[in-house]
């Protein structure tokens, strides 16, 4: 059986354009990294300064605290035991996770010393993955195993050649030694050929007219080897020590846009309109959670809360769990007919406060919303409702909680 010439001469370039690399795919692929780094760059920096800049993160008493998510973590983590044993140390942990989202953002960022930022933008995810969406169902909706998996390629290939400090200062301290670029650039093996003196027609001169491979040329190997070790070390001081002067640079300038993010972030928090603690408070009526029931037919009900009185449509009291230590609030749906919470937010363990103007709890911190009346979850990253409590008005005025 014979095959038309037509369709011998017509295949190989179909089959190119359908399975073969697009062109110029290597000088596109030296671009490949730049997105990855900006998105993971810019959200570590983003993150870290609004740590620094909320001064209710370090401050104990703010539901958006430290303290907060790291007792709320604590609770559900399955590096509880640990947690717990870390929240009297939460400020500097606090402190520490800022001043490192700051260095990894722009380290990757720069590309400088990209390898060890993505390393350190690993292991904060890791450590995010187990203290806060561990309980993520399906797994793939907690945002930090993703994070996680997403620096695994800074970490095998480091920043790329393009738009990286890393890259530039290494082919810099080459030049000066008067050794080729370190730098590698992606190359079509076509275009080695075309250009080697050894290749003929699929066969390599250089080794005895066997067929070229890309795998064993004697020329790209010439290549890699041909520089003296000492040149070589040369060019890595010369690297190291730049580097380092960038770092310098690059971290004092860092520490000084921190200090004064912190700084404007103390300010704006002077205003009173600014969300915490006590805007709730401003509406509703704290009262004491454990002082004993003793009247008449509410005697067996559980622990008083206060009068259903000061509790209204609209206007919640929030008071003390005697059984846990956590925040709770109590909110009347209807006429005498009234829910509570456990505010702890299972994301991260902030305090979710009660917004009257659209009748549903919020976090602070990471913006989770939920439905006044049952604590379900109306929008994430809270991967569930919130604790029910039990509340029931007693024949004597009283709230209790059961
Ligand atoms: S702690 Fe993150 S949404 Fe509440």
């Amino acid at each position: 059986m014979s095959t038309s010439p037509s369709s011998e001469t017509a295949s190989p370039p179909a089959q190119r354009r359908l399975f073969g690399a697009p062109p110029r795919a290597g000088a596109l692929a030296e671009w490949a990294l730049v997105p990855l780094r900006l998105f993971l760059g810019v959200t570590f920096l983003f993150a870290g300064l609004q740590k620094l800049a909320n001064p209710g993160f370090f401050n104990e008493k703010s539901p958006s605290s430290i303290q907060a998510q790291l007792t709320g973590a604590a609770r559900v983590s399955p590096l509880h035991a640990l947690l717990s044993h870390l929240l009297s140390y939460a400020v500097p942990i606090g402190i520490t996770i800022a001043i490192a989202e700051v260095a990894i953002g722009l380290g990757t960022l720069l590309g400088l010393w990209s390898r060890i930022a993505a390393v350190g933008g690993a292991l904060v995810s890791l450590s995010l993955f187990f203290t806060v969406s561990f309980h993520s169902s399906p797994y793939y909706t907690g945002s930090d195993i993703v994070f996680l998996f997403a620096w695994i390629p800074l970490i095998i290939s480091g920043p790329g050649t393009r738009l990286s400090m890393d890259a530039r200062i290494a082919a810099q301290a080459a030049t000066s030694q008067g050794a080729p670029s370190p730098v590698l650039v992606a190359v079509p093996f076509a275009t080695v050929q075309r250009l080697c003196g050894h290749f003929n027609e699929s066969k390599c001169a250089a080794r005895n007219n066997e067929p070229c491979e890309d795998a064993a040329c004697p020329v790209l190997v010439a290549g890699d080897q041909g520089e003296s070790s000492e040149r070589l070390d040369a060019v890595h001081r010369r690297t190291v020590i730049v580097r380092s002067a960038a770092t310098a640079v690059v971290g004092a300038s860092a520490a000084l846009f921190a200090a004064g993010t912190a700084e404007v972030g103390k300010l704006i928090a002077g205003n009173p309109t600014t969300v915490g603690v006590n805007e709730l408070g401003a509406t509703s009526v704290t009262t004491t959670a454990g002082q004993s029931s003793s009247t008449g037919s509410s005697k067996n009900l559980g622990t008083l809360l206060g009068a259903a009185k000061d509790v209204a449509p609209g206007r919640p009291a929030v008071f003390t769990i005697p059984s846990s230590g956590d925040p709770g609030i109590v909110i009347e749906l209807a006429k005498g007919d009234y829910v509570g919470f456990d505010t702890v937010c299972p994301h991260m363990g902030c305090t979710v406060q009660y917004s009257p103007s659209n009748n549903m709890l919020v976090c602070p911190c990471h913006h989770s919303e939920f439905y006044a009346n049952n604590g379900d979850v109306i929008q994430g990253p809270a991967p569930h409702g919130l604790t029910k409590l039990d509340i029931v008005e007693g024949s004597d005025g009283n709230l209790y909680l059961r």
